[in-house]
């Protein structure tokens, strides 16, 4: 199989450094703008492989989509990041004109490949996408959640002080400070609900810490994070290449669903060799709904600004 990751930057680099590493597929094409930078972050990968045994194929090009054709998973990563003090949705006025161009390109060469958005602000990014290409929703959704659910999990093990491949949680609504909501009552570790091993000051805290978790690594690092976002990106990018079936809280277009419509935020979803091959509507407490549809407000009044800018 193969894969394409457009913007050779922190983000794409990784993901495109993690799918060769894992081996993940065949082969692994990197697009990015900047002349020579793409062609460069493969050449460097390349140079890992006698001393990591791998030998995935990888091809790195500037702006030159024929090398993408046939492609079967596409991730955008390509956009400008959030400096510190910024939000995602400030991205939006440069980030939208690439995307666009990104995804109509992509379509020309690989109208079967499914579609995985990440370049922020990443809900409104994906809505774009898919409105953009008029692709089917399954083929065209976004990363955010696997990132954010990866970050509660390092919270909650370290407020624990457990070890953290014993811990389970999920993060849903939009993949913003304010947006997004740690499901705290659903989270375990070993299939105990945390509520019963931590007080509720200690978890309101980790769900606190998990909201601004990627503004804290902006803060520490003078630009937003890369390795967690380029290996989850990878990781989504596992489940549809292997048909793994994962379910990952997945930035994905509601049509009813927890009574909401006409964006795309993230819930749990099955992904697989299709992309979005199911939704899964969870049981929530009033509170948690109350908490989806205050999100799912503030991603639509970030949609909106897409017709002010001409964009859709
Ligand atoms: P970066 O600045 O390191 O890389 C972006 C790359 O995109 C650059 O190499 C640039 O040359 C390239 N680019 C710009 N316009 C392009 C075009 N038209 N075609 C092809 N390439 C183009 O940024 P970084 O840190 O890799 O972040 C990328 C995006 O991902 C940002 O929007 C960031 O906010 C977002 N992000 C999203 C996350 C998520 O969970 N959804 C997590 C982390 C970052
Ligand atoms: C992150 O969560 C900024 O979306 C980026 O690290």
């Amino acid at each position: 199989m193969k894969v394409t990751v457009v913007g050779a930057g922190n983000v794409g680099a990784t993901c495109a450094n993690v799918l060769a590493a894992r081996e993940v597929c065949a082969e692994v094409v990197l697009l990015d703008i900047k002349e020579g930078f793409a062609e460069g972050k493969m050449l460097d990968i390349f140079q890992c492989e006698t001393l990591m045994d791998f030998d995935t194929k990888l091809t790195g090009v500037t702006n030159d989509y024929s090398a993408t054709a046939g492609s079967h998973v596409v991730v955008i990563t390509s956009g400008i990041p959030r400096k510190p003090g910024m939000t995602r949705e400030e991205l939006i006025g440069t980030n939208a004109n690439i995307v666009k161009t990104v995804a109509t390109n992509i379509l020309k060469f690989s109208p079967k490949a499914i579609i995985l958005v990440v370049s922020n602000p990443m809900d409104t990014m994906t809505y774009l996408a898919l409105k953009a290409t008029g692709l089917p929703k399954n083929q065209v959704f976004g990363m955010g959640g696997a990132l954010d659910s990866a970050r509660f999990k390092c919270y909650l093990a370290k407020a624990l002080n457990v070890n953290i491949n014993d811990v389970d949680g999920m993060v849903i609504g939009g993949h913003g400070d304010t947006t997004m909501i740690p499901l705290l009552r659903k989270a375990t570790c070993k299939g105990i609900p945390v509520c019963e091993l931590a007080d509720d000051a200690t978890l309101q805290k980790v769900a606190a810490d998990t909201m601004v978790g990627g503004a804290t690594l902006t803060g520490l690092l003078g630009t937003s994070a890369w390795y967690a976002p380029g290996a989850a990106a990878a990781y989504v990018v596992e489940s549809i290449v292997k048909d793994q079936k994962k379910i990952v809280p997945s930035c994905t277009l509601l049509e009813g669903e927890y009574g909401l419509n006409d964006l795309c935020i993230g819930v749990p979803a099955v992904i697989g060799i299709n992309g979005v091959e199911k939704i899964i509507e969870l049981q929530l407490n009033e509170n948690e709904k109350n908490q989806l549809l205050k999100s799912a407000e503030a991603v639509k009044a970030t949609n909106a600004v897409l017709k002010e800018i001409d964009a859709l």
